[in-house]
């Protein structure tokens, strides 16, 4: 097999702490399964843009890199602010500094699926209003949530009325389109077949349609395209849910839920929520996916309050990595599956144990410590 180039952008704030372990852990499993593995690191974010003297956020050479060379990209973090003040680093017109990255990979790369899971694992409690509690039942989480990733209101629709240095107006067009629904919605019919796992209520695959098609017009029209393409998948059932009342079915039965098909800010709201469904931003991974190319990221962001402190989880970041080998695996052989899989156990295991946990999850560890321990399971498993 040939050796495979992954683009490392560790970025901000806890970007660095967290992928430092994601690399530990890839780099154990590259041994396990002997694959190769050439690393590409380039900084990127608010921090570096401040280091250039404000000149770039990322080098010049970071996005063709990806673009022509990358098999796979893995991202830490962006967003830094100002330690005296707090304020975030923002480019003049307003925009926080990092977003040229990320946006630069979402919308430069075409990465318009959005894979988010939500899986709560054996010894992982809930932190609510500040106590560590057992609500879900970790059989009954296990759906994702694949956000559409390039349309919607982040698209490149801003203006204003500015008048004497005031903004008096701003608007923010939402755009929907047949070309972005149809293949979000049918990543999503193709992404419950392969996993085939259904929901855990009753083992049914079943694509459930999120959207607000009751008022907004793009909602109708993502609706529409729903019920064109679910007669494709005989197999799989259909399902909806107006977003309001998605958010509250899934934290009241989300053993319905497999998965869930989402436009792009309601699916950039419905999944901080469905993170607290599996223990915290900590342990939220997610993988941003195109027709070509992959990026990879936890959704946590670069907490700037933790950096430095190896205190935060690192293990979305390394489920990150696990869905970056399980994506690889597609179109570079099942290997890389067994990589993954691989990952995946061993942090099942470290949790139900629950001795090495950091603060999160009710837990002491360091950052370095989880990373070390998921190293040394991953060494002992066949
Ligand atoms: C996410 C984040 C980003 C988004 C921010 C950092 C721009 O919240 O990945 O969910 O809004 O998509
Ligand atoms: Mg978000």
């Amino acid at each position: 097999m040939k050796k495979l180039k992954i683009v490392v952008l560790p970025g901000d704030g806890i970007g660095p702490e967290v992928i430092r372990e994601a690399i530990k852990v890839l780099k154990v499993v590259e041994e396990k399964i002997s694959v190769d593995f050439e690393l590409i690191e380039f900084p990127c974010g608010g921090q570096y843009w401040l280091k250039t003297g404000k000149k770039e956020e990322w080098p010049p050479e970071a996005f063709p890199t990806c673009k022509n060379e990358a098999d796979a990209i893995l991202l830490g973090a962006i967003g830094w602010t100002y330690p005296d003040t707090g304020e975030t680093v923002r480019y003049p017109d307003g925009r926080m500094v990092g977003l040229d990255t990320l946006f630069g990979l979402r919308f430069g790369l075409d990465l318009y699926a959005n894979i988010r899971p939500t899986k709560l694992y054996e010894g992982v409690p809930h932190k609510i209003s500040g106590e560590f509690r057992q609500v879900w039942e970790p059989k009954n989480v296990d759906f994702v949530i694949i956000r559409e990733n390039t349309e919607g209101l982040y698209c490149d629709t801003h203006g204003g009325l500015h008048r004497g240095g005031i903004t008096e107006v701003a608007t923010d067009t939402r755009l929907i389109t047949k070309k972005g629904a149809e293949r979000v919605i049918r990543f999503a019919f193709e992404y419950c077949k392969r996993r085939n796992k259904g929901a855990p209520k009753d083992g049914k695959l079943r694509v459930t349609c999120v959207d607000k098609s009751n008022v907004t017009a793009g909602c109708a029209l993502f609706r529409h395209t729903y019920q064109n393409i679910k007669k494709e998948y005989p197999d799989i059932e259909e399902d909806y849910a107006f977003i309001d009342a998605f958010t509250q079915w899934i934290v009241r039965t989300p053993e319905w839920y497999d998965v869930a098909v989402v436009p792009n800010m309601f699916g950039d709201i419905a999944t901080d929520l469905a993170a607290v469904l599996q223990g915290g931003m900590g342990m939220a991974a997610s993988g941003n996916v195109g027709d070509r190319h992959g990026m990879f990221e936890p959704i946590h962001g670069s907490a700037p309050r933790h950096a430095g402190k190896n205190e935060i989880n690192p293990i979305a970041a390394i489920l990150s990595v696990q869905m970056m080998l399980d994506w690889l695996s597609m179109k570079h052989g099942k290997k890389l599956k067994e990589g993954a899989t691989l990952i995946e156990r061993a942090i099942a295991l470290l949790l139900k144990e629950g001795k090495v946990k950091t603060y999160d999850i009710g837990g002491i560890s360091k950052t370095s410590e989880i990373g070390d321990a998921i190293v040394s399971i991953i060494k002992n498993l066949d």
